[in-house]
C-alpha cells in the first residue's frame, strides 16, 4: 500500500523575510511620512506579519485585526470568504494599511476592501508579504509586495496547514510525496 509523506522545502529563510520586512517598513514610513495609518492585519496569519512590520514603522499608527478565513481544512480555496471579527476601531477618514501574509486567489483581499469600504476610510493600502499568482481570480492592486512567489502550498510565519506550521520561522513549501510502503 502506498504511504504519504509530506516534505517541506524552504522557500524564504527568516532572514530573507527580515531583511524584506525593513524595506516595506522604511518606504510605507516614507509614503505616510505625517499620517498616522489604522494597520488592519487579517487574522490569523497576518498576525505574525503585522507584528514584525509595525515595529519597523518609524509613522505612529494604530492597529486593528479581522477575521477572515476562506480555506477551512483543506489546501484549496473554498471561495468563500467568512468575517468571524469585526474592527474595534472606528476608521471613517482614516489612512488604512491592510496586511496580509499572502495574497493567492485574491478573493480574502477583495472581500476585505468591499467589507472596509462600507466603513468609509479614506484610503486603504495593501501590503502583502507574499503575492502568488497561481491560483489568481481578482484582479487585487498590492501597493508593497514582499515576495512574488509562483506556485506552491506555502507554510511558516503565520502560513498554516490546517492550523499547524503557523509557528515555522521560515516559509516553506509543502511537497507531497508517495512512496511505495509495506
Ligand atoms: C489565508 C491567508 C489569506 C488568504 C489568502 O487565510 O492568510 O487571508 O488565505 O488566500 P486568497 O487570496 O485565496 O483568499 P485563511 O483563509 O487560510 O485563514 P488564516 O489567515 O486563518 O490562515
Amino acid at each position: 500500500m502506498a504511504e504519504t509523506e509530506n516534505a517541506f522545502r524552504l522557500v524564504i529563510s527568516r532572514g530573507e523575510i527580515e531583511k524584506r520586512i525593513s524595506e516595506l517598513a522604511e518606504e510605507i514610513s516614507r509614503d505616510l511620512a505625517g499620517e498616522e495609518p489604522v494597520v488592519i492585519g487579517v487574522l490569523t496569519g497576518a498576525a505574525f506579519f503585522l507584528t514584525d512590520l509595525v515595529r519597523r514603522l518609524t509613522i505612529p499608527c494604530r492597529i486593528d485585526f479581522i477575521k477572515a478565513s476562506s480555506y477551512g481544512s483543506g489546501t484549496v480555496s473554498s471561495g468563500e470568504v467568512r468575517f468571524s471579527k469585526d474592527l474595534d476601531l472606528d476608521i471613517r477618514g482614516a489612512k488604512v494599511l491592510l496586511v496580509e501574509d499572502i495574497v493567492d486567489t485574491g478573493l480574502t483581499v477583495k472581500k476585505t476592501l468591499d467589507f472596509l469600504s462600507g466603513k468609509s476610510p479614506s484610503t486603504v493600502r495593501v501590503c502583502a508579504l507574499i503575492d502568488k499568482m497561481e491560483r489568481r481570480r481578482e484582479d487585487i492592486e498590492i501597493d508593497y509586495s514582499g515576495f512574488a512567489v509562483e506556485t506552491g502550498f506555502l507554510v511558516g510565519y503565520g502560513l498554516d496547514w490546517d492550523e499547524k506550521y503557523r509557528n515555522l520561522p521560515d516559509i516553506h513549501a509543502v511537497e507531497m510525496r508517495t512512496g511505495g510502503g509495506a
